[in-house]
């Protein structure tokens, strides 16, 4: 395929795979959610498939992540059952130039952050439209939330000056439910000065489970772009 057919996803396939090239033989690896994750899973069983990857055992952040890895043979485990995670790959809907992060487009944040926060390396992988100045330039903050609470969440995200909005389901009726049977809001703010502290404001909110702002977890970015009509990855 041409870059200029889908540069999009030829940036996704190049750095999913740059990423999926620095998993080590007999390590925990996180396996994060979306498209561009879709491509590491992909690779990494490519890996073992060739015996030039051996002994990797991953934790799914997502059904999605586990459906994939499923089907490219890669071995999965819990977090139960190990101490650690020694590297966790995922993508990000914003990054800002401190590696914060807006995560949650597909809805997969709550896991996403149990556990690219407990690995000792957690990589990053994205195209070059998704970093930003400032978080929530272009996307809105992923809330999850229970059910029963919706109603008072909203209103308490519209005192914090957030523009609300439940998420719908595509090719669904009715609002996206997450893994863990919970909904989303997606919340628009004009201004996210202080990305840390909106992030605790929010899951102080009482029915709030989490947010897919991710602050301080994030050790390195590699991005996918176009460089003379060529795709290429870049460590930010
Ligand atoms: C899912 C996520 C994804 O990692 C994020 O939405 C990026 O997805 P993609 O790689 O498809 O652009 O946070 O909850």
């Amino acid at each position: 395929m041409s870059v200029a057919a889908d540069p999009v996803k030829l940036m996704k396939q190049k750095v999913g795979q740059a990423a999926a090239d620095r998993v080590q033989s007999g390590s925990i690896v996180g396996l994060g959610t979306g498209s561009t994750t879709a491509y590491t899973i992909q690779f990494l069983g490519e890996r073992l498939k060739a015996g030039e990857l051996k002994n990797i055992q991953g934790i799914p952040t997502s059904f999605q992540a586990e459906v994939l890895a499923k089907q490219y043979g890669i071995p999965l485990t819990t977090l139960d059952a190990v101490d650690h995670i020694d590297l966790a790959i995922d993508g990000a809907d914003e990054v800002d130039p401190q590696k914060n992060l807006i995560k949650g487009g597909g809805a997969a944040h709550t896991r996403e952050k149990i556990v690219d926060s407990l690995a000792d390396q957690f990589i990053v992988v994205v195209d070059s439209s998704k970093i930003v100045d400032r978080l929530g330039s272009s996307f809105p903050v992923p809330v999850e939330v229970i059910p029963m609470a919706i109603a008072p969440v909203m209103r308490a995200i519209e005192k914090l000056g957030g523009q609300p909005e439940l998420r719908m389901g595509v090719k669904k009726a009715g609002p996206v439910i997450t893994d863990q049977g919970n909904m989303v809001i997606d919340v628009k703010f004009d201004n996210i000065s202080d990305p840390a502290g909106l992030e605790k404001t929010l899951n102080n909110i009482p029915g709030v489970l989490e947010n897919g702002i991710f602050v301080g977890v994030t050790d390195l970015v590699l991005i996918g772009e176009v460089q003379n009509n060529q795709p290429i990855v870049r460590e930010m």
